[in-house]
C-alpha cells in the first residue's frame, strides 16, 4: 500500500500570481522525482482547485478542504462533492479540528459530509484528535473513540476501506509540538481496534491511518523508519514546496 502525504494549504496564495509562483515551484520540485511508494496530495483552496487540477494535477492528486454534505440546491455558500469531483478533485479533507472549532462542525455534520463524500466519489481525508484541554484532562481516548463512531456511523464495510484517517491531536496544529512517536503510536492502535470491532480485520487493514500536527522534515526523518507510517497530513510546511517534497521523498524511503 502506498505511503500518502497530504499538503493542506488552507487559506493562503491569496493570488492569482501567488498561485502561479506556487505551481511553478511545486512542478520544479517533483520534476524528476520517482516517489513510487507514496501518493502525494494537495489541498488548495476551492477557488484554486482546478488551476491546481490542470497543472499539476497529472504529478499529485487535488483536493478540497471541506465540502458540503448535499449535492445541490438552495445553500448559500456551500460547495457540492459533486461539483469538485466534476473538476476532477479526488481527496476531500473532513472535520479538521479548525471546522470544528471555528464553524461548529459537529460528529454529526462530519459523519453527513463523509457519506456525501463518499457517495459522490471523493476519497475522505477524515481528521480525529483530542484538545490540550482534553489531553489535560486524560480524555484523548475517550475523545478519539466518540468521533470514529459517531462519525463513521452508517457507513457500510464496503465503503469503509476508502476512507484516510487522520490522526492530529488540535494541540499539535500550528503549534511546533509535536506528540511522541509513543502517543502517536497509541491513537494509532486505537483507531485501528475500534475500526476492527466494527468492521472486522478484513476490511480495515487497507485503510490509511496517518498522522498529522506540525510535520516538517527533521520530524519526518525520526519516523519515516516505523513500518506503521503510513503518512502525513502537512499544514504549514506544505506552502513551501522545497520543503513539502523533502518530507514526501523521506516518507517514500
Ligand atoms: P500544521 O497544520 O502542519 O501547520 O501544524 C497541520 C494541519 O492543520 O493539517
Amino acid at each position: 500500500m502506498k505511503k500518502l502525504v497530504i499538503g493542506n494549504l488552507k487559506m493562503n496564495l491569496l493570488s492569482p500570481q501567488e498561485r502561479e509562483r506556487y505551481l511553478e515551484f511545486l512542478s520544479k520540485e517533483l520534476q524528476g522525482k520517482k516517489l513510487k511508494n507514496t501518493e502525494i496530495v494537495v489541498c488548495p483552496p476551492f477557488v484554486h482547485i482546478e488551476s491546481f487540477v490542470k497543472s499539476v494535477g497529472k504529478k499529485v492528486r487535488i483536493g478540497s478542504q471541506n465540502i458540503f454534505w448535499e449535492e445541490k440546491g438552495a445553500y448559500t455558500g456551500e460547495t457540492s462533492p459533486v461539483m469538485l469531483k466534476n473538476i476532477k478533485a479526488q481527496y476531500a479533507i473532513i472535520g479538521h479540528s479548525e471546522r470544528r472549532r471555528y464553524f461548529g462542525e459537529t460528529n454529526e455534520t462530519i459523519n453527513l459530509k463523509l457519506k456525501s463524500a463518499l457517495r459522490a466519489g471523493l476519497t475522505p481525508i477524515f481528521c480525529v484528535g483530542e484538545t490540550k484541554e482534553e489531553k489535560g484532562m486524560d480524555m484523548t481516548m475517550d475523545v478519539i473513540v466518540r468521533q470514529i463512531q459517531e462519525g463513521l456511523k452508517d457507513i457500510s464495510r464496503v465503503l469503509i476501506e476508502k476512507i484516510v484517517i487522520v490522526y492530529e491531536p488540535v494541540w499539535a496544529v500550528g503549534s511546533d509540538v509535536i506528540p511522541t512517536s509513543n502517543e502517536i503510536m497509541g491513537a494509532k492502535l486505537l483507531i485501528r481496534k475500534i475500526l476492527t470491532e466494527k468492521y472486522g480485520a478484513k476490511y480495515v487493514e487497507k485503510i490509511r491511518v496517518i498522522y498529522g500536527g506540525s510535520v516538517n522534515a527533521k520530524w519526518a526523518k525520526q519516523v519515516c523508519v516505523d513500518p506503521e507510517m503510513d503518512g502525513v497530513l502537512v499544514g504549514r510546511e506544505s506552502l513551501v514546496p522545497h520543503e513539502f517534497v523533502k518530507i514526501a521523498s523521506i516518507i517514500n524511503g
